[in-house]
């Protein structure tokens, strides 16, 4: 077992907030504001405070509110325009439902000047068409997006990339994707169907392996008028794929199995582990050719993606790095849930450019 020890600098923000948040603000005095205290506002705000740069969160339910302001000792608004300029915030995290992210990121730019960058919650909007406009406000304003695939920021996710695109392993054959769970019917309306939900982030995944000409294909099933399961199949000129999403799974499972030439990659995201299986040809003492799991090795990482993500984030509003998950990211991926939901409507599979 290989372990992989770069995240050491994680493990002492995580084991030491108190130190690590008086270190940021000594050292940076970064201010971020969070809009939208639910579901995700509350794990994004946990982590502002811990890294010491939570300013101000704006929540217009009255609820939500007063538990935000129970949680955290901070100034909570009920909208953009309450909050007082004097705050100049450096970034801010929108965590609205999906419908909400165009108006807001809209809102939040022609109110606030001076800001650093954007983390906007995924997917960046509702529709393909509605993400191009998202792109084109943020293009005229010139502020970096981070846009929320938090699995990417996974390190069992770039570490497996990495190894992949090494090519050292051949040209990928086989992709297959599950990413499974459950969502309670109340929730659906601020997450939309389960493309957009789940399938963003493997959608990013895929593109950070494959490129060119694919052909989608996808069947689904439907509650409450929301897709929530899905069966995509992709194909490559030299590979093929499937991803299954669920929210109607018992349990939670996030697997990758890639099939290259050489090896084959068992990759489970939840248990931040990968194993490698060579692929090789034998021939046995009777003269027979089978072809056998090889010596194979396994990788586990370690490390929190929605800190990374923040990291991340932090680096982009010092200008000390890019979003890993840019806005052309967002639309790529966009571009496939858009596929998708054309291939469902129209039966027949779809043919896109990465
Ligand atoms: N990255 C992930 O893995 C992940 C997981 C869950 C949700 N999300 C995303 O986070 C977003 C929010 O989802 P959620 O589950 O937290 O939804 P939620 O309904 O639990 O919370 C949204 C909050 O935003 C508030 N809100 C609504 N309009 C607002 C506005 N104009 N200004 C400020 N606040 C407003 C609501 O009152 C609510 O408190 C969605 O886009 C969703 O896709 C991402």
């Amino acid at each position: 077992m290989i372990e992989i020890d770069q995240y050491n600098s994680i493990f002492m923000l995580k084991l030491y907030p108190t130190v690590n948040k008086l270190i940021f603000n000594i050292c940076f005095v970064v201010k971020e504001i969070l809009i939208g205290y639910g579901n995700m506002g509350r794990l994004h705000a946990r982590v502002m405070n811990k890294l010491g740069v939570l300013a101000a969160i704006i929540e217009p339910d009255k609820k939500s509110a007063i538990n935000a302001s129970e949680d955290y000792d901070v100034p909570v608004y009920s909208s953009i325009e309450e909050m007082p300029d004097s705050l100049n915030p450096d970034g801010a995290i929108i965590a609205v439902p999906t419908k909400y992210h165009k108006s807001v990121v809209e809102n939040l730019l022609t109110s606030i000047s001076g800001l650093k960058g954007i983390l906007l919650e995924k997917p960046i909007a509702s529709t393909l068409d509605e993400s191009y406009e998202v792109q084109k406000f943020i293009e005229k304003y010139g502020i970096p997006i981070l846009v929320g695939h938090i699995e990417v920021f996974n390190p069992v996710v770039s570490k497996f990339i990495e190894l992949v695109n090494s090519g050292q392993f051949g040209k990928i054959r086989t992709i297959s994707i599950s990413r499974k769970g459950a969502v309670p019917v109340e929730r659906l309306n601020s997450l939309s169907g389960v493309l957009e939900d789940l399938g963003v982030h493997d959608f990013d995944i895929l593109t950070r392996l494959i490129s060119g000409n694919i052909s989608i294909y996808s069947t689904g099933i439907y509650k409450n008028n929301s897709l929530n399961s899905a069966l995509i199949s992709v194909k490559g000129s030299d590979f093929h794929g499937i991803i299954h999403l669920s929210r109607e799974f018992a349990g939670k499972e996030r697997k990758i199995v890639l099939e290259c030439e050489k090896s084959t990659f068992h990759i489970d995201l939840i248990a931040q582990t990968i194993e490698i299986r060579a692929l090789g040809n034998i021939t046995s003492d009777k003269g027979m050719i089978s072809i056998p799991h090889g010596p194979g090795s396994s990788i586990k990482v370690y490390g929190e993606p929605l800190l990374e993500e923040h990291l991340n984030f932090l680096d982009t509003l010092q200008s000390k790095s890019k979003p890993l998950v840019g806005i052309a990211n967002g639309i790529k991926v966009m571009k496939i849930v858009e596929a998708c939901k054309q291939s469902l409507e129209k039966n027949c599979p779809i043919e896109i450019s990465l």
